[in-house]
């Protein structure tokens, strides 16, 4: 009998651009304070990439820590996946750009567009690919410079995101990896949390609430609540498992008060729950892997221990993966 195969975790990074944007700062630019943003969304700051500083620049030095960490040259990888919402060209896809950078030939690579949900839909594919032997070594990449479709002058969303992007190198084992992963969407809720404009949308259009984020926050925010505990439940159920199993729950970085809801309601204790927002905000695609590379760098997740990756995003969007790392 074959052995079954799965896609293990070898190696992770993440990489914020330096320049820090700070509660404090915002409060010079919109009508804002630093304590309604603390206690609405927990976040204190968030990292904005420097002029020119592009996804590419910023995936291509998460993903060369994520190698170090793994103890691999760039030509092991045979698939590249990077999830992102603000690539650096129409096309090609940014994976196809970092391909470029890791000066390989050859392997596929593409981009998904999930938005906040693209990191664990490109982990979802990722595993499909290994388990069925079409890929031994697969980079999977969340990154954004969000900060490039936030409107400066609307407080009601440019406190809330951040730049940055994370890696993951996942390589075939017959050890446990990936256990699980779920993913969703449903359109209907497009005007929500949307960008009108695009290439084929008002291409041209220069008015700045149509090239930038449009959020209805506290509808978003109930959505987002009662859909990751609904996920979690699915996946908990799908491996025959109880809450009581999971170790770290690495959850999409949109609000404090989220995070700290689901975590609840998973009965996990509140240092349970891998917490970056109040340092990045909202890094759309990249906050999932940046959370994973921090708890794994300072040593909180170990080998063996059971994650629950979960995040829902525009579209809207929502997905999960447990892991056994
Ligand atoms: N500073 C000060 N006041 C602000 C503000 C800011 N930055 N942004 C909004 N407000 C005001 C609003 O104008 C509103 O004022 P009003 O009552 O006079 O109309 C008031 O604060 C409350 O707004 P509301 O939207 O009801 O607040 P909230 O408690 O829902 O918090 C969010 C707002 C955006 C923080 C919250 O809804 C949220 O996090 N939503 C989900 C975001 C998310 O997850 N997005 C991405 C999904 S991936």
């Amino acid at each position: 009998m074959n052995q079954k195969v799965y896609s293990r975790i070898a190696g992770t990074g993440g990489y914020l651009p330096e320049k820090i944007l700070t509660n404090a700062d915002l409060e010079k630019m919109v009508d804002t304070s630093d304590e309604w943003i603390r206690e609405r969304t927990g976040i204190e700051q968030r990292h904005i990439a420097a002029e020119g500083q592009t996804t590419c620049d910023l995936a291509e030095q998460a993903t060369l820590k994520a190698l170090d960490m793994a103890g691999l040259e760039a030509s092991a990888i045979d698939l590249i996946i990077v999830a992102t919402t603000t690539p650096d060209k129409t096309f090609p896809s940014t994976a196809c750009l970092l391909q470029q950078r890791l000066a390989i030939h050859g392997c596929p690579a593409f981009d998904i567009q999930a938005v906040c949900s693209g990191f664990v839909y490109a982990l979802s594919v990722a595993d499909q690919f290994i388990k069925t032997g079409m890929a031994k070594c697969v980079l999977v990449v969340g990154a954004e410079t969000l900060s490039r479709i936030i409107n400066w002058t609307d407080r009601n969303t440019c406190v809330l995101f951040g730049d940055g992007a994370g890696a993951v190198l996942l390589e075939a084992s017959e050890q446990e990896g990936i256990l699980s992963t779920h993913i969703h969407a449903d359109g209907q809720y497009e005007d929500l949390l949307h960008v009108p404009s695009g290439i084929s949308k008002l291409p041209s259009s220069d008015s700045i609430e149509e090239r930038t984020m449009n959020m209805k926050g506290n509808e978003v925010f109930k959505m987002a609540i009662n859909t990751l505990s609904r996920i979690a439940k699915e996946t908990l159920e799908a491996n025959g498992l109880q809450k009581e199993d999971i170790d770290w729950l690495v959850p999409h970085q949109a609000n404090l008060r989220i995070i700290n809801g689901t975590a609840k309601k998973l009965k996990l204790s509140a240092d349970q729950a891998v917490i970056t927002v109040h340092k990045h905000a909202n890094t759309s695609s990249a906050s999932v892997p940046l959370a994973l590379d921090e708890a794994i760098r300072d040593g909180r997740i170990q080998r063996g221990h059971m994650l629950l990756l979960e995040a829902f995003g525009g579209g809207f969007t929502w997905g999960s993966a447990l892991i056994r790392y």
